[in-house]
C-alpha cells in the first residue's frame, strides 16, 4: 500500500487510505505551508471544513499544486457543512467553500454533526438532516461535489437519514484511535456499506502519553504516531492524520512497511479509555 492506494466507496468511488488532517491549522501561513508539504509528501487527500476556516489557506496550495502539472482527478478533497439548516443553504455553502478552495468540485462533502444544539428542539435534528441533505444531493447532481457523506453520525441519525435519502452517505467521519475505538458504530458503518474515516487518529496529541506505545513502536523501529496510524489501516479504516510539522507529515506517510502482529494488534485494542474519548454528538455544545 502507499499514498495513492485507495478504498473503494459503495459508489464505485475511490478514496485515498490515508487523508491529510487540517483542523486547527491556523488560516494563512500555516494551513499553506502545512498542505504544500503534505502534498508533497505524496498526500493525495486532505480533509478540511467550514468551520476550520482555512479553506482558503488549502485551496491556494492546492491551487499552486495544479498549476505546477498536478492532476485534479488524483486529488481528493473533502469539506464538511456547518450549521446550515435548509436545502438551499447547504448548497449555497457549498458554492461558498468551492470559492474559497478555488475548486469547480470538490471530492466529498460531509454533514460535520448530525445534531447541532440550535436544532436539537426545533426543527429536530431528523428534520434539519433531512432539509441539508437534499441540497447536498442537488450539489451532486449539479456537479459541485462527487460524493455526499456525514460525520459523527451515530445509528439513530443515520437510521433517520436513510429514510429520505435518494444517495446514500459513502462515509461516516467519526474519531477512532486506540482510546476510543467506537467498534459498534464501526460495525454499523460498514454494515451499512458507509466506510469509516478515523478522524483524531491521535487523540488530537493524547495518544502519546500512553507508554506501552512508546515501547511497540521501538520494536517495529517506528514512531508511535507510524505505529497507530498502521492500526487503523490494519483495521480498514481511514486514518485523517494531522500536522503542520514537515518532519511529522513526512514521518506519518510512512507507514506502508508496517506489519503488525495480530499480538500486537490485540495489544493496541486493549489500550481503551486510556487517552480521551469521543464527543456525544447529541450533546456537543455547538
Ligand atoms: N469530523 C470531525 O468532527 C473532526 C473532528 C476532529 C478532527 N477531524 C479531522 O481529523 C484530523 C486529525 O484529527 P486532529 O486534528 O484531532 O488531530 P490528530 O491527527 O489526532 O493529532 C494531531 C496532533 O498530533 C501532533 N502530531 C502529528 N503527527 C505527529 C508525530 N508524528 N509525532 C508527534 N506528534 C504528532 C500534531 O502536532 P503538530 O501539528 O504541531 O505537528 C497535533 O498536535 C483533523 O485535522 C480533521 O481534519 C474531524
Amino acid at each position: 500500500m502507499t499514498l495513492t492506494d485507495t478504498y473503494t466507496l459503495a459508489n464505485g468511488a475511490k478514496i485515498p487510505v490515508v487523508g491529510f488532517g487540517t483542523w486547527q491549522s491556523a488560516d494563512g501561513d500555516e494551513a499553506y505551508t502545512a498542505v504544500k508539504a503534505a502534498l508533497k509528501a505524496g498526500y493525495r487527500h486532505i480533509d478540511t471544513a467550514q468551520v476550520y476556516h482555512n479553506e482558503a489557506s488549502v485551496g491556494k496550495a492546492v491551487a499552486e499544486w495544479l498549476a505546477a502539472g498536478g492532476k485534479r482527478e488524483e486529488l481528493w478533497i473533502t469539506t464538511k457543512l456547518w450549521l446550515q439548516d435548509s436545502s438551499e443553504a447547504a448548497y449555497d455553502a457549498l458554492l461558498e467553500s468551492l470559492k474559497k478552495l478555488q475548486l469547480d468540485y470538490v471530492d466529498l462533502y460531509l454533514i460535520h454533526w448530525p445534531n447541532p444544539a440550535p436544532f436539537r428542539e426545533n426543527p429536530g435534528y431528523e428534520a434539519r438532516n433531512r432539509e441539508v441533505w437534499k441540497g447536498m444531493e442537488k450539489a451532486v447532481r449539479d456537479g459541485l461535489t462527487k460524493n455526499i457523506g456525514i460525520s459523527n453520525f451515530h445509528p439513530h441519525h443515520i437510521d433517520a437519514l436513510l429514510k429520505t435519502a435518494t444517495i446514500a452517505p459513502v462515509v461516516n467521519q467519526i474519531l477512532v484511535n486506540p482510546s476510543d475505538q467506537q467498534e459498534e458504530l464501526v460495525s454499523y458503518n460498514k454494515a451499512h456499506n458507509i466506510l469509516t474515516e478515523a478522524y483524531s487518529p491521535f487523540g488530537t496529541g493524547k495518544i502519546f502519553s500512553i507508554d506501552s506505545l512508546s515501547t511497540l513502536a521501538a520494536k517495529y523501529h517506528k514512531s508511535v504516531a507510524q505505529i497507530v496510524l498502521a492500526w487503523s489501516l490494519a483495521k480498514g479504516l481511514l486514518p485523517l492524520p494531522k500536522s503542520v510539522t514537515p518532519s511529522r507529515i513526512a514521518e506519518n506517510a510512512e507507514i506502508f512497511d508496517i506489519s503488525l502482529s495480530s499480538e500486537d494488534i490485540a495489544a493496541i485494542d486493549a489500550l481503551k479509555g486510556q487517552a480521551g474519548s469521543s464527543n456525544n454528538p447529541d450533546e456537543v455544545g455547538f
